[in-house]
């Protein structure tokens, strides 16, 4: 009989928004005439815009004239050119085409990254985060069993608590591998300048890797405000960064997204010699990925096109209305509610002092309005709610009013 991974079943429960879709599907069966409003999982609610549209019809009809077959392993050059210059140049970083890989999501990129690394090393996360980067680390085998509280052995858990402004600092003892996300899902927080000068400046010190999740970059308001890591000096050496296409140009059905691992960036083998990450990943993407699809690269390059920034830049700021409505609908109310600021999310305090799962179920229940419970991103979640920005604008409005009036405090 064939032994199963073992790790697996030191999982927690089912991974986090299938069990919140598996609750709602209940309630909706059981109050068929409900108007349930979904604001949990942070997916998007607006088409792919005309430009993207466009290219993407244009690259079917390029398809049928002509085969496109296997494409470069990184992606094709238009794309990967039109990454390096609006998303690093335009921001003063340089950034060669060989560092950069095309993939179909920053979801797989979190959870696959950490392949190329022992498993003896040792990682932390900041608490809460996205549940991907620990559940694949439990995975292969990096982590020990999760205790009453959900923490797993093996990990350094980083408070991001309300008094350090959800933006910790480094770890004190021995890490190998440091997951950041900013702007963070799920707190929305963003990271200074300083804060993550202060991690780039322990990763080198410590020989460590951070594995930088900017998915979320296209959110942040202030163009003061890092929008990669290797704005930041000495990044290049000790960080690897993932961005995304899906929450930017709403691209979560059509995919596409990439991973910047800088060739200065290092790890050690054995016997103590350094290789290079760049090879490394280069070698497993070339091995268990063959490519992002043609129409789907030539939709994602249209993003950049003069009209594809316009229009999904006006989407962004359609969701970040949202976000605006959200925090001061809710904390003119009374609530306690953080960030929505540069991210696409806001993280409320439970109101009356339930715990995540008791204030989901009775927002559910009273309101009819769906959120992520914070204690299913990590142990110091519990008494937290994330509430996503991704609807309409009559939706969000509709949800704020039913909250108001179901936990008026
Ligand atoms: C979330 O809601 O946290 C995200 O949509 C999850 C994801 O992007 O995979």
């Amino acid at each position: 009989m064939a032994h199963i991974n073992d790790h697996y079943q030191k999982l927690q429960a089912g991974y986090l928004f299938p069990e919140i879709g598996r609750r709602v599907r209940i309630f909706e069966a059981a109050n068929a005439d409900a108007h349930v409003i979904k604001l949990g999982i942070g997916d998007i609610t607006l088409p792919l815009v005309p430009a993207v549209v466009e290219a993407m019809h244009a690259a079917v009809d390029d398809m049928g004239r002509e085969a496109y077959g296997y494409g470069p392993d990184n992606g094709y050059a238009f794309l990967t050119e039109a990454i390096r210059d609006n998303d690093y140049r335009a921001r003063g970083v340089d950034i060669d085409l060989d560092e950069i890989f095309l993939s179909d999501g920053s979801k797989q990129d979190s959870g696959n990254i950490q392949e190329i690394f022992g498993t003896d090393c040792t990682l932390s996360v900041t608490d809460p985060s996205y549940p991907v980067y620990v559940d694949t680390n439990v995975m292969a085998g990096r982590t020990g069993e999760a205790d009453t509280e959900g923490y797993y052995g093996g990990i350094v858990y980083l408070p991001a608590t309300e008094a350090n402004g959800f933006t910790p600092g480094p770890p004190e003892g021995r890490v190998d591998l440091a997951y950041l996300c900013s702007p963070n899902n799920p707190t929305g927080a963003v990271a200074s300048r300083e804060n993550l000068q202060q991690w780039v400046d322990w990763a080198r010190a410590n020989e460590a890797v951070i594995l930088f999740d900017a998915a979320y970059d296209a959110f942040i308001q202030d163009d003061s405000l890092p929008h990669s890591i290797y704005e930041i000096e000495g990044a290049k050496e000790c960080a690897i960064e993932m961005r995304s296409f899906s929450k930017r140009a709403g691209f979560t059905g059509t995919r596409c997204a990439y991973m910047v691992v800088p060739k200065a960036a290092t790890g050690k083998n054995a016997r103590g010699e350094s290789v290079s990450l760049n090879t490394l990943w280069g070698r497993r993407h070339s091995t268990k990925f063959n490519g992002v699809p043609y129409v789907i690269q030539r939709a994602a390059a249209a993003a950049f096109s003069e009209q594809g920034a316009t229009q999904t830049a006006e989407q962004v700021s359609y969701y970040m209305e949202n976000a605006r409505r959200i925090r001061e609908g809710l904390s003119t109310a009374g609530f306690t509610v953080y960030a929505g600021e540069h991210a696409p999310y806001i993280w409320m305090k439970t109101p009356q002092a339930l715990s995540s799962w008791e204030f989901f179920d009775q927002l559910l229940e009273k309101a009819k309005v769906v959120g992520t419970p914070g204690s299913g991103f990590g142990p110091s979640g519990e008494g937290f709610f994330r509430i996503s920005a991704f609807n309409s604008h009559e939706n969000v409005d509709e949800a704020i009013e039913r909250i108001r009036k179901g936990f008026a405090t």
